[in-house]
C-alpha cells in the first residue's frame, strides 16, 4: 500500500492511537481528515502533520454518539474530502468498572460510541468508498484483545469491541468477492488517556503489559500494508486469545486466581 496516494480519515484522532496514527501517516504522506471532539487539539495536529510531511489535511469535530454529530462528519467527507479512500474507525471510549455499578445511561453511552458510531458511519460511507476511483478501499477497524477475551470489570466494553470484531470479519468475507478490505486491529493495553487511574493500577497489580500509541500506529501501519484480516497486539494477548476461543475454562482459571488483584481496582467508591 502507497500512503502517499491514499485519502484517510481517522476517527478518534485527537485521542492517543489516533493522534499516532495521525503523525505516521503524515510521515508517508498521505492526505488526511483528522476526527475528534476536541477542535483545539485536532488544529495543533493537523498543523504537525502537515509539518511532517502530509499532503492535505482537514479537520471535523462532531460527537459521533450523536445522529447529528455522525451527519456533519459524514456531510464533511462528501462535500470536502470526496476521494476517501481508507476509513480508520478507531474513536471509542472505555470503562473499567464493576457491572452493578455501571448506570444504564454509561452503558448507553459506551455502546453508542463503540457500536453504533463505527457501524452507522461506515454504512453511510460504504458508498463513496466503493465509488473511489484510483486506490482500492479499505476499513480499519480498531478493537481490542478484550473484543475476544471477556475481562472481569470490563464487561460492557467487551460486549463492544467483540461485536465490531464480529462486524469487522462478516464485512470482510461479504466484500470479499470485490476489491474493498476491512480489517480488525486488537491492541493490548496502550498508554493513553483511555485508561483510568484504577485501570492503571490494575495492569501494575497485575504485571500486565502496556505498550506506546506509537507502537500501536506502526503496527496499523504494517497490518494496512500487509492485507491480512486481523491481528492482535503483544504476547501473552495473542497466545491468551487464541486459547480462550478453544479453552475458555482454562483462561477463567487464570482470571478466577487473579480476580481478588482486578476487582478491587473496579469499584468506585
Ligand atoms: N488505550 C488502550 O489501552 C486501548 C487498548 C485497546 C484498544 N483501544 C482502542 O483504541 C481506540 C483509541 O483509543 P485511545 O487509547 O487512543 O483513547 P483516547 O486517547 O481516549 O482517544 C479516544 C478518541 O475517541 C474520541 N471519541 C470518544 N468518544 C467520542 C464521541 N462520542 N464522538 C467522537 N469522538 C469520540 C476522542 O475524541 P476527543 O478526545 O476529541 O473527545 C478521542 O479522539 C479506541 O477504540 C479504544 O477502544 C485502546
Amino acid at each position: 500500500m502507497q500512503f502517499d496516494r491514499r485519502h484517510i480519515l481517522i476517527t478518534g484522532a485527537s485521542g492517543g492511537i489516533g493522534s499516532a496514527l495521525a503523525r505516521a501517516l503524515a510521515t508517508e504522506k498521505a492526505s488526511l481528515l483528522l476526527h475528534g471532539r476536541n477542535r483545539n487539539t485536532l488544529t495543533a495536529l493537523a498543523d504537525e502533520c502537515r509539518q511532517l510531511g502530509a499532503r492535505e489535511v482537514q479537520v471535523c469535530s462532531a460527537d459521533l454518539a450523536t445522529t447529528e454529530g455522525r451527519a456533519v462528519l459524514i456531510d464533511h467527507v462528501q462535500s470536502s474530502f470526496s476521494k476517501l479512500d481508507t476509513l480508520i474507525n478507531n474513536a471509542g471510549i472505555s470503562r473499567f468498572q464493576v457491572f452493578e455499578q455501571q448506570t444504564p445511561e454509561q452503558i448507553e453511552q459506551l455502546l453508542t460510541t463503540n457500536i453504533n458510531a463505527p457501524i452507522l458511519l461506515t454504512r453511510a460511507l460504504i458508498s463513496p468508498l466503493l465509488e473511489t476511483a484510483g486506490e482500492s478501499p479499505v476499513i480499519l477497524n480498531i478493537g481490542s484483545a478484550f473484543g475476544a477475551l471477556g475481562f472481569p470489570g470490563y464487561s460492557t466494553y467487551c460486549a463492544s469491541k467483540a461485536a465490531i470484531r464480529l462486524f469487522s470479519e462478516a464485512l470482510a468475507r461479504e466484500f470479499s468477492d470485490t476489491p474493498l478490505r476491512v480489517q480488525y486491529l486488537a491492541p493490548r493495553a496502550t498508554r493513553t488517556d483511555i485508561n483510568s487511574d484504577s485501570t492503571n493500577a490494575m495492569l501494575a497489580a497485575t504485571g500486565s503489559a502496556s505498550d506506546s500509541p506509537e507502537l500501536v500506529a506502526q503496527i496499523a501501519l504494517k497490518l494496512l500494508r500487509s492485507g491480512q484480516a486481523q491481528m492482535t497486539i503483544g504476547w501473552p494477548e495473542k497466545l491468551l486469545v487464541r486459547l480462550n476461543g478453544l479453552r475458555p475454562e482454562m483462561i477463567s482459571a487464570v482470571l478466577n486466581r487473579q480476580l481478588g488483584k482486578i476487582k478491587p481496582f473496579a469499584k468506585h467508591h
